[in-house]
């Protein structure tokens, strides 16, 4: 006998009043409805081993057995019956209601609808008693601690639903997909699925820290915890946890996303809405997350009895929730993937410890670092909080400072030039634990190559420090310290009416995007200064593009609405371009960068800024055995 398990209350048919108030309607639909209710039921029976058997796709024989707390033999016939419960007794305990079950329906439901037995024993009974649905009778039998309830023959008196029903195999894949959704969020729980005499699915109770992670990689597979992060967050009495799909890993259907609000399996817009949201700036298109997330929140800021299958539900803050799961995703989904892998290769109790270490000095207070500040500092300072590593800040700035657009590749050379004899030093001591290592090589002018502990890693270079800049830009510009450098000498262009017309339209917002632009004669235009991370860029290309975006736009709404997309082509030219030659010392600044910058690991189109290529890949691909 499992020590957790309580004798449970009796069951008790619910008074009238209390029958009026409950969401009714169809619970048996098809043989998956059956097993999700049984399991149910088993769950909240205290088991912690749920052994499903079916025959034909689960219409001829559904059975569950469960080593719950039983069902004493006088309350036998009770549950059956309609809106008996033992899980509720009045309006109080509804609205605060932490069992899967509150209705005091499914067994009768389903009893309705097929020949039912219960089978059942609980600490107090010295052997186990069977109830026969159809006759009612009640005879000793032999069986352990639980229950097993045996459904046969379901519809056999509507042969009209029965014929709604599809093959075995599609009623089948149901069931396992019922019983899926009960494991992902007990792993605690042993569950075994049984078909037509063999097993089918077979998910191991699970224990300890790492207990979640564990159950999801039996369930969805180990690449869906490969491909995701961990998401930990509390927000009051609201606790979000689970795992986020990385943008690589999203699909064409939203067929993998599993949310869980108190345990219990829901589909919910408000949520749904908040975690595609939280991918808008990495996902791009259509394409959908995959990830399981669980919503832990006081039962009583949620009402589960809105849908007679509870799959839907309604919460009395729903901007809370929304809010909530958005900055829970938003914020796991920030952390470069390099850097979390690496905090948890060093041993780190889990995930989540190891992405809320690395996420709170960096770049979290990075905005309030830069209140108040001296804007030539800015640069600086956006490195210095990350505390990452000294030498990357110093080559992160200098990688800022190099010229890009006067063709030459001086400033580059000199930054590797001036990097001084200490910091190279520190560089070679500390490349064993860079997440993306040491850098190697540039290829075609487009990707550095480099070495890491796992394997090859391989940059999109442009791809990259676009991002880089972009985050830059978005940071400075939420703390209003997007500031902008006059310009020695104004860039002119000849421009079109069009673009004239913008440029004074727009003035102000050009301001706040820390660009200058200035009619010089009737069909010219002078760039007079350009946003300081973005100095060393080409100011012509920058004003034009920037002015054929705005465009676009009405003038007056324009930042609320397209700021990230202004920003985004800013940022194109703030970075470095392909074919430039870089420096290994350059090529090494890059990626320290990289492993301080939120979504760094993808490019502001949504693709990704680097690759793995692991030593088994590569051994595999020269078929070395190892
Ligand atoms: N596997 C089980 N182990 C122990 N008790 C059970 C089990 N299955 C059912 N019961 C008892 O039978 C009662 C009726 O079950 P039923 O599923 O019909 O209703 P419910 O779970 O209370 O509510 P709902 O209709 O919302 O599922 C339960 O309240 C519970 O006391
Ligand atoms: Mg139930």
């Amino acid at each position: 006998m499992h020590p957790s398990i309580q004798p449970q209350r009796a069951i008790r048919e619910l008074p009238d009043e209390l029958i009026s108030q409950i969401a009714a309607g169809e619970v048996v639909e098809r043989p998956a409805s059956v097993v999700r209710e049984l399991v149910d039921n088993a769950l909240d029976a205290g088991a912690t081993h749920i052994t499903v058997r079916l025959l034909s796709g689960g219409v001829r024989l559904i059975s569950v057995e469960d080593n719950g707390a039983g069902i004493p033999a006088d309350e036998l016939p009770i549950a059956l019956k309609r809106h008996a419960t033992s899980k509720i007794t009045n309006l109080n305990e509804l609205e605060s209601v932490g069992t899967m079950g509150f209705r005091g329906e499914a067994l009768a439901a389903i009893h309705s609808v097929s020949e039912l037995s219960l089978l059942s024993r609980t600490a107090l009974q010295d052997h186990a008693m069977r109830l026969d649905g159809r006759s009612g009778e009640l005879q000793a039998a032999a069986r352990a601690l639980g229950t097993t309830v045996e459904v046969k023959e379901l519809f056999y008196s509507t042969p009209a639903r029965r014929k709604f029903l599809k093959t075995d195999a599609t009623e089948l894949a149901h069931c396992v997909e019922a019983v899926r959704r009960h494991a992902l969020s007990r792993p605690q729980v042993g569950f075994e699925i049984w078909h037509d005499g063999k097993l089918v699915e077979q998910w191991r109770s699970q224990t300890g820290n790492e207990e979640l992670d564990r159950r999801l990689a039996d369930v969805l597979g180990a690449d869906f915890l490969k491909n995701s992060v961990a998401v930990q967050f509390t927000q009051g009495n609201l606790h979000v946890f689970g795992r986020a799909g990385i943008p690589d890993a999203a699909r064409a259907r939203a067929d993998h996303q599993f949310l869980y609000v108190n345990g219990r399996f829901v589909r919910d817009k408000v949520v749904t809405h908040a975690a595609r949201s939280a991918y808008e700036d990495v996902l791009h298109g259509h394409r959908q997350p995959v990830y399981a997330l669980y919503l832990d929140m006081d039962p009583t800021r949620v009402d589960v009895n809105v849908h007679p299958t509870k799959i839907e539900l309604r919460f009395r803050d729903g901007r809370e929730v929304h809010q909530a799961v958005h900055r829970a995703v938003e914020s796991a989904l920030a952390i470069p993937r390099a850097n979390a892998a690496m905090v948890q290769d060093a041993g780190a109790d889990n995930a989540n410890a190891a992405a809320s270490a690395w996420r709170v000095p960096a770049w979290q207070q990075a905005p309030m670092a830069l209140q108040g500040q001296n804007v030539q500092d800015l640069g600086q300072i956006w490195q210095k909080s990350e505390g990452f590593s000294t030498s990357a800040t110093d080559s992160g700035e200098k990688f800022h400072d190099s010229p890009e657009v006067h063709g030459e590749n001086q400033g580059f050379t000199k930054i590797g030039a001036s990097a001084d004899a200490s910091n190279t030093a520190a560089h070679q001591d500390l490349n064993e634990s860079w997440p993306l290592g040491k850098a190697l090589a540039q290829l075609q002018g487009v990707y550095i190559l480099a070495e890491n502990k796992q394997g090859l890693v391989l940059v999109d270079m442009h791809a990259a420090h676009e991002r880089i800049v972009y985050e830059q830009l978005k940071l400075q510009i939420d703390a209003h310290q997007l500031s902008s450098q006059p310009l020695l000498i104004p860039a002119t262009f000849p421009a079109t009416e069009q673009e004239i017309a913008t440029a004074q339209a727009s003035e102000q917002v050009l301001i706040d995007l820390g660009i200058e632009i200035s009619l010089l004669t009737a069909k010219t235009l002078a760039v007079r200064a350009v946003p300081i991370t973005l100095s060393k860029g080409d100011p012509v290309a920058l004003a034009r593009s920037v002015l054929a975006e705005l465009q676009q736009h009405d003038a007056s709404t324009v930042l609320q609405r397209a700021q990230n997309e202004l920003l985004a082509t800013m940022a194109c030219h703030g970075a470095v371009r392909a074919n430039r030659k870089l420096t290994v010392e350059e090529m090494n600044a890059l990626l320290r960068q990289m492993e301080i910058t939120p979504r760094s690991d993808q490019c502001n189109h949504g693709r990704p800024t680097w690759r793995q290529i692991s030593l088994r890949e590569l051994d595999a691909l020269f078929m070395r055995g190892r």
